[in-house]
């Protein structure tokens, strides 16, 4: 299915970020209070200073939680690399994002039949916690190491057709030195800057869900008879994909 051709009822920013395609980059940051955030609201701002990125500050977007599907479709149709910034929250994503995911990653247009938008395209997960790393392992307080906490993502980009890029974290992120933080904000603009001359993409297989067999993948016939709606339908498990393992830590 090709991507759909961006709204007619966009705002101009969103057009001219659907229109400046050659970006290539769309980075969703996601913070519920910005006011607090010692090192998201950084790497917001570190997005927002790299030429050619299309940023869009979720929640400052959509305050109401009124998520406009067709303009996001558009903008990720438009971006080769989509990144997800965001503080770990109950060892998940804020809420608002998690929200975007269930409203814009749609059967038949990112999934399922026909659902092909996304495919080919890279995912980056761009994480603080605020748990130390040595908090997450077997004997830390959090009891996992960090990637046990990455599988949702990884499998919703293969899902999707999707690369999942090793994440950048930031552990500790109220206690880090400053000097930490700096060199975390500065690779991670760097890295946007340089998006795709990342030395470790040559080593990740091109698109882990082209080994998932097209039967195993969630069909119209069977969401149908789960009796479930078109927008509720949710992805199947059981899929043989091998998951791309990624060290958390940075
Ligand atoms: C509701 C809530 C849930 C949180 N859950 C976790 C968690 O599961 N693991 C963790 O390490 N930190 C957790 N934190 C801490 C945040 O990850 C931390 O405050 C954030 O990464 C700091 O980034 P910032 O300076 O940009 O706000 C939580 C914070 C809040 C407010």
């Amino acid at each position: 299915m090709p991507p759909p051709a961006p709204t007619p009822d966009l705002t101009p920013d969103k057009a001219r970020a659907v229109a400046g395609a050659a970006q290539r980059v769309y980075v969703l940051a996601a913070h519920p209070d910005w006011r607090d955030s010692r090192v998201n609201s950084r790497l917001l701002a570190a997005a927002q200073a790299v030429p050619g990125m299309d940023v869009n500050d979720l929640y400052g977007s959509y305050p109401d939680y009124a998520i406009d599907v067709p303009a996001e479709q558009a903008r990720l149709a438009a971006a080769q690399l989509v990144v997800l910034v965001h503080p770990v929250q109950w060892y998940s994503m804020p809420a608002l994002l998690k929200l975007w995911l269930d409203e814009v990653l749609t059967w038949g247009w990112a999934y399922g039949a026909g659902g092909t938008a996304l495919r080919g395209k890279d995912l980056w997960l761009v994480a603080t916690t605020g748990g130390p790393e040595s908090s997450y392992h077997p004997q830390g307080y959090n009891r996992y190491f960090f990637d046990a906490f990455l599988p949702p993502y990884e499998q919703t980009a293969a899902l999707c057709g999707m690369r999942f890029l090793p994440p950048l974290v930031l552990h500790g992120a109220h206690t880090a030195p400053q000097a930490e933080v700096d060199a975390h904000i500065a690779t991670f603009g760097q890295r946007l800057a340089s998006y795709p001359a990342w030395p470790e993409l040559d080593e990740l297989a091109e698109c882990p869900a082209c080994e998932v067999p097209a039967s195993d993948r969630p069909s119209e016939e069977v969401a149908s008879v789960a009796g479930l709606s078109q927008d509720a339908r949710a992805p199947s498990g059981g899929s043989a994909v091998h998951a791309v393992t990624s060290a958390g830590a940075q």
